[in-house]
């Protein structure tokens, strides 16, 4: 069986503990999760009992983050850890460039050099904020064609919410494995260890580095108690281990570079979790998509999937927003997004399909492309959606050809020099909204 049969097999057969922000508990081997407390004198079955923090000891109850690990080796018993070759990826602060008040979109990379794992296909496009303050987000792109082996990563830096566009993922965590398909989206957790294997012959997506607090379900006000991401469909994986001694390197994201340390076994090695620190996944076509039944259609935030607040309250660090299939129904009502100048900073993506309001321009708005209108950079829709949505019968519209997401987030995105620069930059995005003709007839 080949790795990506094996893969594929392993990820059909996987379970989950439901729920978001659940004091979730789960066990590989009957009897290996202490009972009654989280660090008994011996933990059961030869265990070491670790915690990994996810916020200060003193974060309120509602946002406080931890899991228990009870595992074959303690995480600390590693040799040094050493700087390693950063490949393509970028941190915070970004500094290569100055801060692009023009209108920014790419087509997708291109393919990697045979070989290429996940980590070694993690590409930085651009961030804001400082790692080491804790604040601000980036934005990756990541193509592979190859498994992960024989080495796991973690980002000390933030938590990784993974969004693929192409190739299905099978990770594993140290908390148990999970399957992320085109459509579905992925979190690890900040620190978290984890692999990655294919599920496809290739793998294209997105990554929203998020070093701020964590991404958490916006509140619903009106809405009422449900809607939007509901809770239930959050998949946390169940308690799997590896019991593997022969070198596995740790590769971890440290303020902005790689550093490896070598462990003589693999550390993917919990047998036994309890906690609220977990990786997750969601199938964003699970999304309850809400919008207007009268006239108008709402600000994009009603389509907030996650949110990572920042210490004003409705000012979120990051969010991620998805624009999937819906109904518009908006009477006297310009049905397409409105034209927009944002104080916030927008990278769209495109998981399938097309986009309702970026068909135009030099290898237009594609899945794998991306676009960025950073900080009061005016945009919206091109002169051909303009006319066709200006003239077109009100009758219910189903909008179902695509899927596209959004990273917005607080403060201005600076590209990394290797995006300013590739050959994969469109020069003409500029052309999208010319020929926007005067109607005025005073
Ligand atoms: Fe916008």
């Amino acid at each position: 069986m080949s790795g990506i049969e094996q893969a594929r097999k392993t990820a059909g057969d996987l379970e989950h503990s439901p729920g978001f922000g659940n004091e979730h508990t789960s066990e590989a081997v009957p009897g290996a999760l202490p009972l009654g407390r989280n660090a008994p004198q011996r933990a059961p079955l030869g265990l070491y009992a670790e915690q990994l923090s996810g916020s200060a000891f003193t974060e309120p109850r509602a946002q406080n983050r931890r899991s228990w690990l009870y595992r074959i080796r303690p995480s600390a018993a590693h040799p040094p850890f050493v700087r390693i070759g950063n490949g393509a990826v970028r941190g915070a602060p970004f500094t290569e460039t100055v801060p692009d008040p023009n209108r920014l979109r790419w087509n997708p990379l291109p393919d990697p050099a045979p070989g290429t794992d996940f980590l070694a296909g993690l590409w930085t496009l651009g961030g804001n904020g400082d790692a080491t303050r804790r604040t601000g987000m980036a934005v990756h792109l990541y193509h592979a064609n190859t498994a992960m082996t024989d080495r796991v990563f973690s980002d000390a830096d933030g938590e990784l919410l993974i969004v693929p566009e192409r190739g299905g993922l099978l990770i594993r965590t140290e908390l148990g494995l999970l399957a992320a398909r085109p459509g579905e989206v992925a979190l690890i957790p900040r620190g978290m260890r984890f692999r990655v294997e294919l599920l496809d012959e290739t793998a294209r997506g997105y990554v929203c580095e998020n070093y701020g607090r964590p991404f958490t379900l916006p509140d619903l006000g009106p809405i009422g108690a449900n809607g939007l991401a509901n809770a239930r469909d959050f998949l946390a994986p169940v308690a799997a281990y590896e019991d593997i001694e022969r070198p596995v390197q740790v590769i971890n994201k440290f303020c902005g570079n790689l550093w490896a340390a070598t462990y003589d076994h693999s550390p993917l090695d919990v047998v036994a979790w309890h906690g609220s620190h977990v990786p997750y996944v969601y199938d964003l076509r699970r999304f309850n998509v809400i919008g207007s039944i009268s006239y108008d259609h709402p600000d994009p935030s009603i389509f907030t999937v996650l949110t990572s607040p920042s210490d004003t309250p409705g000012l979120a660090n990051a969010d991620f927003v998805v624009f999937g299939p819906r109904w518009l129904v908006g009477e006297n009502t310009f049905r397409p997004p409105y034209f927009h100048r944002n104080v916030m900073s927008e990278y769209m993506g495109l998981i399938e399909g097309a986009y309702d309001a970026k068909a135009a321009g030099e290898g237009g708005f594609v899945p794998g492309g991306g676009s960025l209108h950073n900080m009061m950079s005016a945009h919206g829709p091109d002169r051909d959606t303009f006319e066709r949505a200006s003239a077109a019968e009100l009758k219910p519209q189903k909008i179902d050809d695509g899927l596209a997401f959004m990273f917005e987030t607080r403060r201005p995105v600076t590209a990394t020099a290797q995006a300013a620069g590739a050959a994969h930059l469109q020069r003409g995005y500029d052309d999208v909204w010319q020929g926007l003709e005067r109607h005025f007839r005073p």
